[in-house]
């Protein structure tokens, strides 16, 4: 008998993980939680409609359901203790503890880590409420960039564009994202420059080892213009990573299996480091901006059509504390993703039909996010509606591919980013 495995979350990094999970010979089945139209159309998968946040009803399926390990998507089911609660019925999961989850849902937590452990992160202070955060933006000329502590949909780095409007984005902060919660603890940070890159570790609770690097597109406009989303676009960037994987492995990679090796630091799951490479007379170090205790989104959707190994395998060892460099190999090609997303997004927007879609092919696959069947017609909930991720030898081919299909794709007032991978 195969594995069954329940897979959290609706978006597109779930449908990618399911796809992926589903290509094992060691699998039988998937379910996903609550899952979305996309996934149900995937060979072995299915959607079970559970909330991610339900825990009871996604245990008595697991009971009833064989369910062999479990796989976190969301970082809000990480930092309600998804993870300790499925530890704590004995249902072996993929992902951290709450505690664990910390370095994503405490930026103070977070930065304290790094800078406890000698790994370069961006110069700081906290702020102890709005009045004290005030006193200590005057005081130090250098605080440009301004950021909640918690989960905050993508909404909580407020980055000023120069010294005048400094006190406005620290406003900003306490008011949008905080909603006048004047007292909330904040950082206070140094204003880095540089081209940024998201580096993914998957650890096994004794060890982390490298998966690859992603670019993502965090503006909803061209020319990285507009407010913050949840991503936009993203490519791998294979190559980029092999040039500067000495130096990611001495600053950031060592340090953090130092920890794991003495058991300081037991995370099992995805550990996703988000760098900026700054330059330094000649030479680059990679500062760390913040982790997320997960896989990325849209990162997730070009990775995994580029991993030429068993996904499944590959989690169940770390799991187990098994994992080892020989499980994870890529193939040689290049990927690129583009979001199609509402015309509104990151603001709300109402369901929308699907109209048209391309057909997936060897280098094209589109994954889907919150998508779903209404007597026999596919819908959106809006928001990031797919990705659309080319495969090909070069980045242009990749990039052709994605754009090309999506231009083809019919849906109401929707829109995408023309410039993913632009530059390459
Ligand atoms: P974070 O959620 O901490 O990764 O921040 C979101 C985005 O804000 C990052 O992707 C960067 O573009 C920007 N950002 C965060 N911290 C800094 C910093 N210290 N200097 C410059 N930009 C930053
Ligand atoms: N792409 C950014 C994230 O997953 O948080």
């Amino acid at each position: 008998m195969g594995l069954n495995i329940l897979v959290i979350g609706s978006g597109g990094r779930e449908h990618s993980l399911c796809w992926k999970l589903a290509q094992s010979d060691l699998v039988d089945a998937i379910y996903c939680a609550p899952g979305n139209a996309g996934i149900d159309q995937e060979d072995k998968c299915k959607s079970v409609g559970f909330d991610a946040l339900n825990f009871e009803d996604q245990l008595k399926f697991c009971r009833s359901n064989n369910i062999d390990f479990v796989v976190i998507g969301p970082d809000n089911a990480l930092a309600s203790g998804i993870v300790d609660f499925y530890q704590n019925n004995n249902i072996k999961v993929f992902g951290p503890t709450k505690t664990m989850a910390q370095l994503e849902w405490s930026k103070i937590y977070a930065k304290e880590f790094l800078q406890k452990n000698n790994i370069p992160t961006a110069k700081y202070l906290i702020g102890h409420g709005l009045d004290d955060s005030l006193k200590k933006t005057k005081a130090n000329n250098w605080v440009n960039v301004f950021k909640a502590d918690g989960l905050c949909l993508g909404k909580g780095v407020y980055v000023a564009e120069n010294s005048a409007t400094r006190e406005i984005s620290l406003n900003d902060l306490y008011d949008n994202t905080l909603n006048k919660n004047y007292d909330s603890k904040i950082l206070l940070e140094e204003k880095l420059e540089g081209d940024e890159m998201s580096l993914f570790l998957i650890c096994d609770g004794k060890k982390a080892l490298p998966l690859t690097t992603c670019r993502d597109y965090k503006r909803r406009y061209n020319n990285d213009t507009g407010p913050n989303t949840g991503g936009m676009g993203a490519y791998c960037q294979h190559e980029l990573y092999n040039n500067l994987e000495n130096t990611i492995d001495e600053k950031i990679i060592k340090p953090i299996n130092k920890l794991m090796s003495c058991s300081e630091l037991p995370y099992t799951g995805i550990l996703y480091v988000g760098l900026m490479l700054v330059k330094n007379n000649g030479s680059i170090i990679p500062y760390v901006l913040e982790f997320n205790a997960r896989f990325g989104d849209p990162e997730t959707q070009v990775m995994m059509p580029l991993l030429d190994c068993d996904l499944a395998k590959l989690l169940l060892m770390a799991i187990d504390g098994n994992l080892s460099t020989d499980l994870i190999k890529w193939s040689m090609a290049q990927s690129v993703g583009v979001v199609l997303a509402s015309n509104t997004y990151p603001n709300l927007s109402k369901a929308q039909v699907i109209e048209y879609t391309p057909d997936n092919t060897n280098n094209f696959k589109i994954f889907h996010a919150n998508s779903y069947f209404n007597d026999h017609k596919l819908y959106t909930k809006g928001g990031r509606i797919f990705t659309c991720v080319g495969t090909g030898k070069t980045y242009k081919t990749a990039r052709d591919t994605a754009y090309q299909n999506i231009k083809s794709i019919k849906i109401k007032d929707t829109s995408y980013r023309s410039d993913i991978a632009g530059h390459l």
